[in-house]
């Protein structure tokens, strides 16, 4: 493979406190030092680019086994790559699940091949239908990086400490998607828009009740856990409590949650149905506070292909939206333009920040770090859904002016995505 150099290119690594004019060399997959390059390297021009640790996606749905028609191990990596994810976490909800270490060898395998590096999510129960556990041992040796029964939360309590307890020894994490299953059905959030809709609501209460069992468990036990996609102000308050009083409790929350609220659905355009729903205008400022002051730690996708058919009819459509090629660009558009993150600052919560907490590699651009790393320029675009280059288009970002755009993407030392035209 050959050198990368990259010069005159904005260096932003918050890990390393670096935020300055300079050049990157990249040799055999690795960050090297920009004046061991010789005159056979690949040279960029960085000027007006900003270079920053490749985004780690914390919540990603790849359906790879089983309904590849949404999207597929490759297919999602290409879309992780144009929106600058280097890393990502596969939920299990594949088909079959991921409870086997069959099923864990063929994600990775196929994985080897892709423009991201893939971490395997490994079921808590055996189909995620929380009547038998896995053999988390076996998966563990088998290569998976965190343990979840996402979108069908584990109904026994007793069931789930076993899962944190196991993973806290480990030291692999428990994502929890918060939900009482007895509260869950509904198609968005409850309240004047389900009624005005005459749709089942999806109450706050849902995931709350869900976010105070995991804090409970993850408290009573003295083992961690972290929560998917907070996307209620009661839920972050409790987390903030949590944490203030030593729980070892994280948290991520959604850009769509940042963004978007629960009046888009009102145009019944299934594209704005996920699980948790969107909220009211108070839980998007929430979202956007408790990132500002720590309760939030990271912002994951939900990345949530379904196919135009699937979701042509509003109410029979399954919840979901993808994320990932627009998860930077709509974050920095909220959190940097709106004023309440510096780019360095939400950098960290994409990239650092996820890669700790997952204790994976990634989120830092020194000397000897895995070449992993994307660059981006403030740059006014709007969101074509045909442009996307994953296999489903079900973005709630559609038709939407963001205000900065994912321009190059290198994974293991190499280039996975060119928006600039230098290939
Ligand atoms: O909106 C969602 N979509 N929420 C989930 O919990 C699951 C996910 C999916 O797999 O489509």
């Amino acid at each position: 493979m050959k050198d990368i150099l990259i010069r005159q290119v904005r260096l932003l690594d918050p890990a390393g406190n670096t935020d300055q004019i300079g050049s990157l060399l990249i040799r055999d997959g690795v960050i090297c030092d920009p004046s061991l390059a010789d005159e056979t390297a690949f040279v960029i021009d960085g000027t007006g680019l900003t270079a920053a640790p490749g985004l780690v996606d914390l919540h990603v749905h790849l359906r790879d086994p089983g309904q590849t028609w949404k999207e597929d191990i490759l297919s999602g990596c290409r879309a992780a790559a144009a929106g600058g994810v280097t890393s990502l976490l596969a939920m299990p909800n594949t088909v079959p699940a991921v409870d086997t270490p069959e099923t864990v060898r063929y994600i990775l395998q196929k994985a080897e091949e892709a423009d991201a590096r893939v971490y395997v999510v490994g079921a808590i129960t055996k189909g995620l239908k929380s009547e038998e556990p896995t053999d988390i041992e076996a998966l563990y040796r088998a290569g998976i990086s965190a343990l979840s029964d996402d979108g069908c939360p584990v109904k026994n309590t007793a069931m789930m400490v076993e899962a944190m307890k196991t993973a806290a020894r480990l030291q692999i994490p428990v994502t929890a998607h918060c939900e009482d299953p007895y509260l869950a059905g509904g198609k968005v959030n409850e309240g004047p828009v389900s009624e005005a809709l005459g749709v089942k609501g999806m109450p706050d209460a849902a995931e709350e009740a869900g976010t105070a069992r995991e804090i409970a468990l993850a408290a009573a036990y003295g083992v961690p856990v972290h929560i998917c996609h907070v996307s209620t102000a009661r839920s972050a308050a409790m987390i903030r409590e949590a944490k203030a009083r030593g729980v070892q409790v994280t948290a991520e929350t959604a850009p769509h949650y940042l963004m978007l609220t629960e009046e888009e659905v009102l145009s019944r355009d299934a594209d704005y149905r996920m699980n948790p729903p969107l909220r009211t205008e108070e839980d998007r400022q929430a979202m956007i506070r408790a990132l500002c002051d720590g309760t939030i730690d990271a912002i994951a996708t939900d990345h949530a292909p379904h196919s135009p058919e699937e979701k042509a009819d509003f109410e029979a459509a399954p919840n979901g939206s993808i994320g990932m090629e627009t998860s930077f660009a709509a974050a920095y558009t909220v959190l940097v333009e709106g004023g309440f993150l510096s780019e360095g600052e939400l950098i960290r919560k994409m990239s650092a920040s996820p890669a700790a907490i997952a204790r994976i590699p990634g989120g830092s651009l020194a000397i000897g770090a895995p070449a992993d790393l994307f660059f981006y320029r403030k740059e006014a675009w709007t969101v074509d859904p045909e442009a996307l280059h994953g296999k489903s288009k079900n973005t709630p970002f559609k038709h939407r002016t963001l205000s900065a755009r994912v321009k190059l993407t290198i994974c293991r030392g190499k280039i996975v995505f060119d928006g600039l035209g230098i290939l």
